[in-house]
């Protein structure tokens, strides 16, 4: 770096990372540390070269290639010696100072890319970012970007059991996760729902607990009793394609953590074998035990041993019984997934567990005044202590939910906070590492408009793009020691309402590029404007032409009083390069039959009795997708 600074001495200012993009139009999402504009750019030609030494280089660039190739329709050759004339370097450097970070510097005749294994891949995503087509020719303007990232723990959850998606769409989201510099892809592969991966102990695994007969219809609110769609749904992962699946992702530098719940959310599993349940098997059917079931009304209630997999969502009262038996099972189960997963965290679950079974089951609360246990939650702190011995004897760490907690922390848990932050607050004063999943900002599942009926169905809730982008992994109310406890960030996705690789897409992005900022900037380099204005547009537009199925989002509307004339004054801006606008004023439907936006315009001013206007718009991109049609109210001036 310093050499290059010396070279470019007069010619060069540094300043961060989004000053830079702003006036230069870089547009890195996520915005490196630091940018310092040269003039000029390298152009990139079939006969440039990659220098890569390294096996890891060579690995990378050749990810690198594939990606070119893709976009841009070009081939490098790589080779393992320097050569003259133009080329692009890469230097694998055991000794730079962040595991993730990497320097990268372009010339008018080079570009050097240095940093470890992983650096070195990060740059290349960032050049392929930076990467501009000019009539035909690829260039990369000069710069020296150091770049790091503020948190080691960048993760997305996928849950694969209520909907199950295919290797080539996790493949896909793998890719575009690498491309914004995630490394963690949380995989939730067990649920009430349907159970995703092959345990060759356990056959009925994959023939009976993978598979439901239907699924309700619509959100779970709308139909009561339920409609079901009367469609077959499940599938599951082979062990070779969760092998695959985790060595693409490491090429990618993205580590899988498998989920595998436990003590609740198993009624796929209990609908296989219920023998590892709370209570006596007869004839293949579990029996309820000797206590009766009883609300919180002190009403009695069904325990539900049905031996189906449920097609409907919530939580489900069939859980795991304390016993050896069931223990002995998720050891084997654990046992092949240790074989599949090199992840040093394999996820237990832990949430959501009802009690009702344990609190009517003999065995378990034999098991509570055997073990002097004050309750169910120390029970189930004591199923999860005895996992966590078993995962630590095998040189691997628990991560859990933040229910972990209740009953007692396992001693060396690891918390994912995702009932607001209480839970990882709590967690990182005891000590424990925390990952940050906050369902009040990190939900992918919520709704992306406050007005639901203009959006496909949600689970619920309401988390627009600013709001993602606006969170802060580490609450203020941890003090510096305890901070260094919180090592990330992770969105979930979770898919009751999402069985389609479409919706998928549209739920993830443009969130996950938000997601991405808060996971590798510093809290005060942020800038959301900056962000949405700036650099987005142009990574969505990138997002469409690779076939990404994003959510078109709200343009930047701008009213400001033009004061000659006394009107109001409307300015467009949306967030997708090259896109149009169409709108009306006369409070009807905006399509492109509407008026097309071609600059600031005054509006129309309703008079003393009327109502306001409103100002509806709809974003149409280059490739001619139209956004929902969006409202703004424009009040008298
Ligand atoms: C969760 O959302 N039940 C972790």
């Amino acid at each position: 770096m310093n050499k290059v600074l010396a070279l470019f001495a007069g010619i060069l200012f540094s300043v961060h990372g989004f000053v830079v993009a702003q006036q230069q139009k870089i547009s890195i999402i996520p915005a490196p540390k630091s940018v310092s504009m040269g003039s000029g750019h390298f152009e990139l030609s079939a006969g440039t070269p990659i220098i890569a030494v390294s096996e890891d280089a060579r690995k990378s660039a050749a990810l690198f290639n594939q990606f070119l190739h893709a976009r841009h329709g070009l081939t490098l050759k790589t080779s393992l010696i320097a050569l003259p004339g133009k080329t692009i370097v890469l230097e694998e450097s055991e000794n730079f100072a962040s595991e993730e970070g990497y320097s990268l510097e372009v010339e008018t005749d080079k570009i050097i890319i240095t940093g470890n294994k992983a650096g070195l891949f990060y740059g290349l995503q960032s050049l392929l970012q930076l990467i501009k087509n000019k009539d035909g020719s690829l260039q990369v303007p000069v710069l020296a970007i150091e770049d790091e990232p503020a948190f080691g723990y960048r993760g997305i959850m996928l849950d694969v059991s209520r909907h199950f998606f295919t290797t080539d769409q996790i493949k896909k989201m793998l890719d575009l996760m690498a491309y914004f510099k995630f490394n963690r892809m949380h995989w939730h592969l067990t649920e009430d729902q349907g159970w995703r991966l092959e345990i060759k102990k356990y056959p009925k695994l994959t023939q009976v607990s993978a598979w439901r007969d239907s699924t309700i219809i619509g959100q779970y609110y709308d139909f009561k009793p339920f409609i079901y769609d009367g469609k077959p749904h499940g599938g599951y992962y082979t062990q070779e394609e969760a092998k695959d699946i985790v060595r693409y992702a490491a090429d990618r530098q993205i580590t899988v953590i498998p989920e595998i719940e436990l003590p609740g959310h198993s009624s796929a599993v209990l609908a296989a074998y219920p023998e590892f349940g709370s209570f006596e098997v007869k004839d293949g059917k579990a029996l309820p035990g000797s206590i009766a079931a009883v609300n919180d009304k002190g009403e009695p209630h069904d325990n539900d041993l049905s031996q189906a997999v449920p097609g409907y969502w919530g939580v489900h009262y069939n859980i795991y019984g304390p016993t050896e038996k069931a223990y002995g099972f998720l050891e084997d189960v654990l046992t092949e997934v240790m074989d599949i997963f090199p992840s040093e965290y394999i996820h237990i679950g832990g949430d959501e567990v009802p009690k009702d079974h344990w609190m009517t089951s003999d065995i378990a609360q034999k098991v509570i005044k055997k073990e002097k246990l004050a309750d169910e939650h120390e029970l189930q702190s004591f199923f999860i202590r005895r996992i966590e011995k078993f995962l630590n004897k095998n040189g691997r760490k628990l991560i859990g939910w933040d229910e972990i907690l209740e009953g007692g922390l396992a001693p060396n848990a690891t918390v994912m906070s995702w009932r607001g932050e209480k839970g990882g607050i709590a967690a990182a004063k005891m000590g424990h590492d925390v990952i940050m999943t906050p369902n009040s900002h990190l939900y992918f599942d919520h709704y992306q408009a406050a007005d639901k009926t203009t959006e496909p169905l949600a689970i619920g809730g309401f988390l627009p793009l600013e709001k993602v982008y606006s969170y802060s992994p580490v609450p203020d109310t941890l003090n510096v020691d305890e901070r260094k406890y919180v090592l990330g960030v992770q969105a979930n996705l979770w898919t009751e309402y999402i069985p389609t690789i479409n919706k998928m897409e549209y739920f993830l992005f443009p969130r996950a590029l938000a997601l991405a900022e808060v996971a590798w900037m510093d809290r005060e380099e942020k800038n959301f404007e900056e962000f949405s204005q700036e650099r987005l547009p142009s990574r969505l537009k990138e997002l469409e032409e690779m076939d990404v199925f994003y959510r078109i989002p709200e343009a930047q509307v701008q009213i400001s009083k033009d004061e000659a004339s006394g009107r109001h004054l409307v300015n467009i801006v949306p967030l997708v390069a090259q896109s149009k606008v169409y709108y009306t004023l006369d409070g009807h439907k905006a399509d492109q039959t509407s008026n097309l936006y071609t600059g600031p315009f005054l509006a129309p001013i309703p008079g003393q009795d009327q109502d306001p206007l409103t100002l509806n718009y709809t974003v149409v991109t280059p490739k001619g997708r139209s956004s929902n049609q969006f409202s703004v109210e424009i009040n008298r001036p």
